[in-house]
């Protein structure tokens, strides 16, 4: 087939998630075009203008995949799309299902574009802090800034996926049919990967995460809601302001690919205490009602994550530096952009 009669594009899966919103938002408002924006459901309303392709369907569904594969010319995939670490634990298997083998189906997309249009597929992959597994309190208060290499034992379906399709994508990019006569299977995709801490939007609510205590006690108080956190006061993970994840996620797209030691970074920005979210949320919404009532297993998965992490690889390799502090990230970002959100 001349690759002229399929369309070319950018495929992001997960469209209607929080990232999907950010990044394809993003994109259009740096002029970029040929959007093809897949989800499970039909794509947001708000979204479909700026999306050259929308298509409802199931990364699961070789029948789709061949649908991609014939009406569209892919060099670019952001692959978004997942269940995340609470709703994972009620359907592991389902779990396992869309985050590794709906992964694995949209690796082969890409090599099999790659040998269509002869030129690199990049494929980004958000991965997360859930790939870590500290064992208890005290590790966690130990560990500090952890590294990438260090602590890879998830105590979640969620992690394990993520860590485990790192390395798919590492071996799709340099391994693929090692031992084919024919090799111009390598190197026909460049995977890049990020672990995103816990992200925060100030114009979407999270929904199946753990660390979406963070964002719903924010968005509870901008309504008025008075909400229970299901973690304990003390507990402290990574968080991000969604801009800087999708600066993120744009950023190592575009670095050019000789200055990466690694296909995955973690990155970081500020990491509070619920506390201390909670009396941020608090000053902005005095009246708001936030309680604590940890609830032990969600506890116990947060328990799991780091405390803070090491991006100095991503600083070294591809710039990586937030824009977003915790004081201008509620500041400057959330606290009025939420105000903005539920202006009556
Ligand atoms: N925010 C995600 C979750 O809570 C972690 O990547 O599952």
């Amino acid at each position: 087939m001349a690759d002229h009669i399929r369309k070319p594009g950018i495929l992001i899966t997960g469209a209607n998630g929080e990232m999907g919103h950010g990044l394809i938002t993003r994109l259009t408002a740096e002029g970029k075009h040929h959007i093809i924006a897949l989800d499970i459901r039909p794509v947001d309303a708000s979204l479909q203008p700026h999306c050259d392709a929308t298509i409802v369907g199931d990364i699961l569904d070789q029948r789709l995949l061949e649908r991609l594969q014939s009406e569209y010319e892919i060099h670019c995939v952001y692959h978004l799309a997942a269940l995340l670490s609470t709703r994972a634990e009620f359907t592991p298997e389902a779990a396992h299902r869309v985050n590794v083998e709906g992964t694995l189906n949209l690796l082969k997309l890409a090599i099999e574009q790659s040998r269509w249009h002869g030129q690199v597929v990049q494929f980004m992959f958000p991965s997360s802090i859930a790939v870590y597994g500290l064992p208890n309190r005290e590790a966690k208060q130990i560990a500090g800034k952890v590294k990438e290499t260090e602590w890879n034992f998830p105590a979640t379906m969620y992690g394990c996926n993520k860590l485990y399709c790192e390395h798919l994508g590492r071996y799709y990019a340099s391994h693929y049919r090692q031992l084919a006569a024919d090799n111009t299977l390598q190197g026909g995709i460049d995977f890049r990967s990020i672990r995103f801490p816990g992200l925060i939007s100030a114009t979407t609510v999270p929904s199946g995460g753990t660390s979406d205590y963070a964002p719903e006690m924010l968005h509870a108080a901008a309504q008025n809601k008075s909400y229970a956190c299901f973690v304990r006061e003390d507990v402290r993970i990574p968080f991000m302001a969604m801009p800087d994840a999708i600066n993120a996620l744009l950023k190592l797209q575009a670095v050019s690919r000789e200055k990466l030691t690694q296909s995955v970074y973690n990155i970081g920005s500020f990491n509070p205490s619920a506390g201390e979210i909670r009396d941020i949320v608090r000053r902005a919404f005095p009246k708001a009602e936030i309680t604590f009532r940890p609830d032990d297993k969600r506890q116990a998965i947060v328990d799991s994550w780091p405390a803070d992490v090491d991006d100095s690889a991503a600083r070294r390799d591809w710039g990586w530096a937030p824009e977003y502090d915790q004081g201008r990230a509620f500041g400057e970002y959330l606290i009025p952009g939420i105000k903005e959100r539920y202006r009556a």
